[in-house]
């Protein structure tokens, strides 16, 4: 499928005739117990248990193995390891890379869970974390220590939506820590807009909850591996007990069908709406990768083949508590949640002192209130006019 195009890939990727049995999808097999005919059939399912072979529903069964031959093809991996949400899937493959009293670095910017689990699990466990710049390129040499196993990158950054010079920092990475693991958190990216294996990170990371399932009805995380990494990442989360069941890994595949389209209307609907907003007076800044002017956007347009639809922008007043609640409560269209990723619009806001304490490292430059929001699949035009409305609100 190497020489298909990507819309193909997606449709067909993981639907081979061993999983599909006849009918167009991956069969949903539901099992704990897998059941072996012959003393023979058992010992070569235990020989072959890491290798695709049916085992044990910890395992996996064809439904996972279809969807992880899927994120394989699509991300370029030797191994995909599926995980019951993307806080799971970013914990567990950073754990099973380290050790007592080693480092590892992870940009300012990442998801506060991420954070949390490194400062709170990690350092409870003796393993240290020092925080970088997501803009920081080539200079990140210069903070990796001899005990560094680990660099995490997440790009766009959480929330401030920074991209990273990712050629540069793996460049800088490789020659003074050949050994390291780097991974990123390719959620926004969906882990096709940025091929992460094909620049030279070792692992990419999705909360396949957002764009995998689409449809904000189910969780799961992804974990695709290059061949160096697969057999430990593999085994780690299997220790772990790491799995997803058989429903939720067939839902997975199911978004993938659609992935292709639902970004393209995403990249579309989120770029028309940051740029009217940047034409509003009531806007300071818009962070949207596809935006110029947005930080690091030189290099998500350099390495990226499109955007999603999740992005933030900070106005200039910094609204008080009812002013917010004014502002956000009243909207037809965007509901306040967390997560994002599904058909719908979604709105949060930040203030820049609640940034600020999830920047460990870095400084917030703005003093407006920052407001996230995902573009879903409505009519753009509507959701301008639900966005205006809004403005209209906090004059
Ligand atoms: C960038 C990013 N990574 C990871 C996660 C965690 O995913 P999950 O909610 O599936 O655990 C999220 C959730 O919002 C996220 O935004």
């Amino acid at each position: 499928m190497a020489d298909k195009h990507l819309d193909t890939a997606l449709v067909n990727a993981g639907r081979s005739k061993k999983f599909t049995q006849g009918s167009v999808n991956s069969v949903i097999q539901r099992a704990s117990s897998l059941v072996f005919e012959t003393v023979a059939a058992k010992k070569h399912a235990t020989h072959n248990r890491a290798n695709g072979e049916l085992f044990y529903g910890r395992r996996g069964t064809l439904t996972h193995f279809s969807l992880q031959e899927a994120m394989c093809e699509l991300e370029g991996g030797a191994g995909c390891a599926l995980f019951p949400c993307g806080a799971a899937a970013v914990a567990n493959t950073i754990l099973a890379f380290v050790e007592q009293g080693d480092h590892i670095l992870v940009t300012n910017t990442a998801y506060e869970p991420t954070q949390d689990f490194c400062s709170k699990i990690l350092g409870k466990l003796g393993v240290t974390t020092s925080w970088f710049d997501p803009l920081i390129g080539e200079e990140i040499a210069a903070l990796v220590q001899p005990n560094t196993k680990v660099v995490f990158l997440e790009s766009p950054g959480s929330i401030t939506m920074e991209v990273h010079d990712v050629p540069a920092i793996v460049a800088a990475v490789r020659r003074v820590a050949p050994d390291a693991i780097i991974m990123i958190d390719n959620t926004w990216a969906a882990g096709i807009l940025f091929k992460a294996l094909e620049f030279g990170i070792d692992i990419s990371i999705q909360a396949g909850t957002k764009y995998l399932i689409g449809h904000s009805d189910a969780m799961v995380g992804t974990a695709v591996s290059n061949e160096r990494c697969w057999a430990q990442l593999r085994e780690n989360a299997y220790l772990m007990g790491q799995m997803l069941d058989a429903d939720t890994a067939y839902m997975t595949s199911r978004g993938l069908r659609t992935l292709g389209v639902r970004l393209r209307q995403h990249h579309e609907s989120s770029l028309k709406v940051a740029e009217w907003l940047a034409q509003q007076p009531q806007v300071e800044r818009v962070n949207h990768p596809a935006l110029p002017g947005s930080k690091g956007h030189e290099f998500w347009k350099r390495d990226f083949t499109g955007s999603s639809g999740l992005f933030s922008f900070v106005l200039k007043k910094h609204l008080t508590q009812d002013e917010l609640a004014t502002y956000l409560d009243n909207f037809t269209l965007f509901s306040m949640a967390y997560s994002w990723g599904g058909f719908e619009s979604l709105i949060l806001a930040n203030q820049p002192e609640e940034l600020q304490e999830i920047r460990p490292d870095g400084k917030i430059d703005f003093s407006g209130t920052l407001i996230r929001v995902h573009i879903g699949l409505e009519n753009v035009d509507d959701l301008i006019a639900d966005l205006s409305a809004g403005f209209s609100r906090i004059v």
